[in-house]
């Protein structure tokens, strides 16, 4: 038996991986997409070479993402499947956290909520705001100018000045929200406020907001205190854990950052040539 790869071509950057039919991952590889067609084969050029394999060793190809369809027949000959990306998503969150019914969000270019139970996968909706929303607005707001350097301004960045606080508006805790949460994203900017608080402003708002739409997705099913899997490539930023915490704080649902957060996507079109681990 060959190895199955899952191709992912989302809005902001390719994802490849390759795996045994028994599920087992060989290896992942993210690429920028700068444009679809063209990251699409530069990504599967790379990593076959990377990873010293052979166009014949691959026995099929699932293929998944907006950009997807920018592709028709198959990829070199070898048989190629379009996969639902909602479907994808949902198989790859729980496939990467090992549990079989959540609320799997993708944080992508935008946000995706997909409620997964083993075999079933709806979509519940998106919201624009997402990783395109923090780059845009970070790199017209900062001196930012791409996304790598837009993580280094918000690492040094505080939210003193730029965030509105329950404590600063209120004497008491209003309900069971303490002091510290945070009562309106931007709403303390003044003279004070660098560059550098305005970007982790934007990061701490885009998380904010995906993550309180994950909590009120899980609200509308028959298991509202039920898991939170976070995909996509926005989970590799480093502020990701603390807005873990203080929404781990606030509601009774648990939040799962699985290994490999950013591939899920193309895990779960991969899963799709693993018959038994469906
Ligand atoms: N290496 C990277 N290159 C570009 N963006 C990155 C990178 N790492 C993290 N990001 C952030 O992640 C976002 C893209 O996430 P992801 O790759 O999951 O989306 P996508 O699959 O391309 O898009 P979508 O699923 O919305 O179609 C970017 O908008 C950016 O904020
Ligand atoms: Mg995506």
């Amino acid at each position: 038996m060959g190895i199955i790869l899952g191709i992912d071509v989302g809005g902001s950057t390719t994802k490849i991986v390759g795996m045994k039919p028994d599920g087992t991952l060989i290896s992942t590889m993210l690429v920028k997409a700068y444009d679809q067609l063209t990251s699409l084969y530069g990504a599967l050029g790379n990593y076959m070479d990377t990873n010293r394999l052979e166009l014949s060793s691959v026995q099929d190809i699932y293929i998944t993402g907006v950009g997807s369809s920018y592709l028709n027949g198959n990829i070199y000959g070898i048989p190629t499947h379009r996969v639902e990306e909602f479907s994808a998503i949902g198989m790859g969150g729980l496939f990467l956290a090992g549990i079989d019914q959540a609320i799997v969000i993708s944080m992508g270019t935008g946000t995706a909520f997909v409620q997964a139970n083993k075999g079933s996968y709806k979509h519940i909706g998106g919201s624009g705001v997402g990783g395109g929303t923090l780059i845009g607005l970070g790199c017209r707001m900062t001196g930012a100018d791409d996304f790598d350097s837009l993580c280094r301004l918000a690492d040094k960045g505080s939210l003193k000045n730029v965030d509105l606080t329950i404590g600063a508006i209120s004497k008491k805790n209003i309900s069971t929200l303490n002091a510290e949460i945070t009562a309106a994203n931007f709403a303390n900017l003044n003279s004070y406020t660098t560059e550098a608080d305005i970007a982790l402003g934007l990061v701490n708002m885009v998380l904010q907001t995906i993550f309180t739409l994950g909590v009120f997705a899980a609200r509308g099913t028959d298991t509202p205190d039920g898991p939170i899997i976070l995909t996509g490539s926005l989970t590799v930023l480093n502020q990701i854990d603390e807005t873990r915490d203080a929404f781990s704080a606030l509601y009774p649902n648990r939040f799962i950052l699985p290994h490999d957060a950013a591939f899920a996507t193309a895990i779960g079109a991969a899963l799709h040539g693993c018959g038994s681990l469906m």
